[in-house]
């Protein structure tokens, strides 16, 4: 078997390939990224991408359809991959997120590529009050980055067949400690916050609710969704990816990171404008179909984890919303280096599309 897992070298990639790798050893993994955060690394002896069978410096907005010969399955994480990176470059986010996903399971289906496994997303629901939402209520995507995923489950249920088993996998907020860090994601700010400076500031009024999920558990998910078979589910299925358990208010996770580590001052805004993205989402279904691929981290010990993983890395910056753990700061500065052009490429590679690594 050989999986081609796009978007490998971000921050919830390295902790797929590394579940893979340990489910089916002996299968070939190939990875294909753009390579935007490859240098950030966070407390990590050794270059992640060890596990990879063949990596891919790619754009997939340029994708050559011959890296999909011989490919069974695709686990599709490549993306601009949050709102204010939306915003900023939201022809991009249009372009990698939803015509170029589009395009790579068109180009999939072709060369007979099996199972197609989409990163979407439940921020989808956008605002979404009263009850926890399903599969089947009405989509509300609020920003550029939402509208990107809504398009592309669009886009590629078209293709689903028997032959061509597409999952989009609505994935609940990610946490938990990767080797390509990330702290512009709720419960990883709170955590890097209190262990910088004792401190955690909830932007909102700490209301909004929020349901999350580990990286290791949507790794779990995901090899869930490429073993998936058209009988459990469909053809074409898209589906909430998390557990009940998990949605919070915003405030409550501020609190449990509290509980974990002592002494922390937590400050809400009380004053903010009301957050435009809440919702609860029912996970009921995913449940269901994937008795066997539930969740398994909890909120206590993903806190843990993210703790001593700062830890063990010395982290210190109290001013980390304003670094290279977050992803359009490091966009923003590879761009005034002039290093990314305005499209977002690279503007020191050659003409060939394709940096192959074979490992
Ligand atoms: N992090 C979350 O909370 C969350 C929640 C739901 C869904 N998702 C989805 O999961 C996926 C992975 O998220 P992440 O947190 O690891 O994001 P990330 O930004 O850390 O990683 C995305 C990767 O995609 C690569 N990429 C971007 N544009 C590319 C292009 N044109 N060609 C090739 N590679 C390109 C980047 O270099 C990066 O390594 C994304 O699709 C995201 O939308 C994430």
């Amino acid at each position: 078997m050989k999986i081609l897992i796009t978007g490998n070298m971000g921050y919830i990639g390295p902790s797929v390939v590394d579940y893979l790798r340990n489910s089916y050893p002996g299968v070939t993994l190939v990875g294909l990224d753009m390579g935007y955060f490859a240098h950030c690394l966070t407390a990590s002896d050794i270059f992640p991408e060890h596990r990879i069978d063949l990596q891919y410096f790619a754009d997939i907005r340029r994708l050559s359809p011959d890296i999909l010969q011989n490919i069974d399955a695709i686990i599709h994480l490549a993306a601009i991959s949050n709102d204010p990176m939306g915003n900023t470059y939201e022809k991009v986010t249009s372009d990698v997120n939803y015509r170029s996903s589009v395009n790579l399971a068109r180009l999939a289906k072709e060369a007979g590529v099996k199972k197609f496994v989409f990163a979407s997303s439940c921020s989808s629901y956008g605002f979404a009050e009263g009850e926890p939402r399903k599969e089947d209520s009405p989509l509300n995507p609020l920003t550029a980055y939402a509208r990107s995923k809504v398009d592309t489950e669009k886009g590629v249920k078209e293709l689903a067949s028997d032959d061509f088993v597409v999952t989009c996998l609505r994935f609940a907020t990610a946490c938990g400690m990767s080797e390509r860090l990330r702290l512009d994601l709720v419960v990883n700010d709170f955590v890097a916050g209190a262990v910088a400076a004792k401190e955690i500031t909830i932007l909102s009024d700490g209301t909004p609710w929020r349901p999350l999920i580990h990286i290791n558990d949507m790794a779990r998910a995901m090899q869930w969704a490429i073993s998936r078979e058209p009988s459990n589910g469909g053809a074409f299925l898209a589906i909430n990816a998390g557990s009940d358990e998990w949605n919070y208010q915003v405030r409550d996770l501020a609190e449990a990171v509290a509980k974990v580590i002592p002494a922390v001052h937590v400050s809400i805004n009380k004053h903010a404008e009301p957050d435009k993205r809440s919702y609860r989402v029912d996970f009921g279904l995913f449940k269901k179909l994937a008795p066997n691929h539930q969740p398994q981290i909890d909120l206590m010990e993903a806190i843990a984890g993210l703790k001593e993983g700062l830890e063990r890395m010395n982290f210190r910056d109290s001013n980390f919303r304003d670094s290279h753990f977050m992803r359009l700061k490091v966009l923003s500065n590879l761009r005034e280096k002039g290093m990314l052009n305005s499209e977002l490429e690279w503007q020191a590679a050659g003409n060939s599309p394709h940096h192959k690594y074979a490992m």
